[in-house]
């Protein structure tokens, strides 16, 4: 077979999608029709989640009723509590653990059917991620609260005590703000699962694999170690050169589809600002304003044909820092929010389903014969 490759699938679309609507030129992204930033500002977590998975707003009776049915989904049983502990004992990471205990999401549970699954894939995130931080600190897991808002019950299960308004409003601003955006790796990786007829659990661990790695949802850690040497240094620009020169990427800068800032970027400034002016330290904020202004004229300078600005992941980094989710749980929180994304378009791709299966330009050897071993 003939024909251009596009590398990384680089601008090719696969299909269609009504969950959301990027614009890469102007740097705009919508969530079924919604501004990111109306649904990140006046959104719970859950009535993201509805307008996810069922195209519209929820009427405050079906909100009250999708809530009840997240949170009494919300336990994990014993044996994947199993897992999940022995993951932490090895001190292995928390994606790790989380794509242990999502894959064991179904034990003790019939399959039902897709939305079934998608329901509880999505309320059992947060308790997967929050027992696997509480047993790395040798302590037991704290039982889901079924009175708390998704985001509450989070910082909940973390601590054991309930957090203040303003870390909670973080927290579900940063849910709101990622919960999708169009065909990423993951979200595709999901796509490409349930074509193949497999369940919504099976889809939503693989997603979860394809979400670790730091071109996608691992650079947020990375970030914030980034902005705490800074800070240290005082010295923005020396880390910028430095980074450059020795063939790194900087964290939390570049984007596939955005050629602008990404607008979640934006969003999330927004609320970490909120957040920062009532708090005691603005430290960290500060430093992050300022080495984002330098990096951005650093960048332009040394790769002057394409616009690299701050990705969503800067600023993710600064509030989640800010609202005391620990460095080590950036990226399952990332999960935490994106798994009714990966959902919405699973049951996207069901209602409408074709085997995706690409085509590769083969490169490689022809017309060889055969050696018998013996004589290699
Ligand atoms: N720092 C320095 N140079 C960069 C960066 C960066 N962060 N991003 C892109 N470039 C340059 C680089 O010079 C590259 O040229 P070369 O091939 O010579 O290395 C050129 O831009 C094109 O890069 P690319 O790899 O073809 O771009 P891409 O569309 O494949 O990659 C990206 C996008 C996000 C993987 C990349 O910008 C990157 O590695 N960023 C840093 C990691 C990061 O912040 N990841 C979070 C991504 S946003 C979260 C999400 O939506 O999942």
């Amino acid at each position: 077979m003939t024909g251009p490759v596009s590398e990384g699938l680089d601008g090719i679309a696969v299909g269609e999608t009504e969950i959301s609507q990027i614009d890469g030129s102007t740097g705009s992204l919508a969530i079924r029709g919604y501004p990111i930033a109306e649904v990140a500002q006046e959104a719970t977590y859950e009535e993201t989640v509805f307008l996810l998975l069922y195209g519209r707003l929820p009427t405050a009776e079906e909100l009250t009723g999708f809530r009840k049915r997240i949170a009494s989904n919300r336990e994990i049983s014993n044996k994947v509590k199993i897992v999940i502990e022995q993951a932490a004992q090895e001190e292995k990471s928390a994606m790790d653990a989380l794509r242990m205990g999502v894959a064991g999401a179904n034990l003790g549970h019939e399959r039902d059917n897709p939305e079934a699954d998608a329901i509880r894939l999505i309320a059992v995130f947060p308790t997967i991620v929050a027992a696997y931080w509480r047993y790395r600190q040798g302590k037991d897991p704290i039982a889901p609260r079924q009175d708390l808002r998704h985001a509450a019950n989070y910082l909940y299960m973390l601590t054991g005590e309930k957090a203040s308004e303003a870390r909670i409003e973080g927290v579900e601003t940063y849910l709101n703000t990622v919960a999708d955006h169009g065909l990423n790796a993951s979200t595709f990786t999901a796509r490409v699962v349930v074509s193949t007829q497999a369940d919504l659990v099976s889809a939503g661990t693989a997603a979860v694999g394809a979400l670790k790695g730091p071109l996608h949802g691992g650079a947020p850690g990375p970030v914030l170690e980034m902005l705490r040497t800074v800070n240290e240094t005082g010295n923005p620009a020396d880390y910028v050169r430095s980074t450059l020169a020795g063939g790194d990427r900087l964290m939390g800068f570049g984007h596939r589809v955005y050629r602008t800032r990404d607008p979640r970027a934006a969003v999330l400034e927004d609320a970490a600002h909120e957040f920062y002016t009532e708090s005691d330290d603005a430290d960290l904020f500060e430093t992050a304003r300022e080495f984002e202004e330098v990096a951005v004229e650093l960048l332009a300078e040394r790769v002057p044909d394409r616009r690299l600005e701050t990705n969503v992941e800067f600023y993710t980094a600064v509030l989640l820092a800010g609202v005391g989710v620990p460095k080590e749980l950036f990226t399952t929180t990332f999960a935490i929010s994106r798994v009714s994304g990966w959902m919405a378009h699973a049951l996207e791709q069901l209602d409408d389903n074709r085997l995706i299966r690409p085509t590769a330009h083969y490169t490689g050897e022809i017309d060889r014969s055969w050696t018998a071993i013996a004589e290699r």
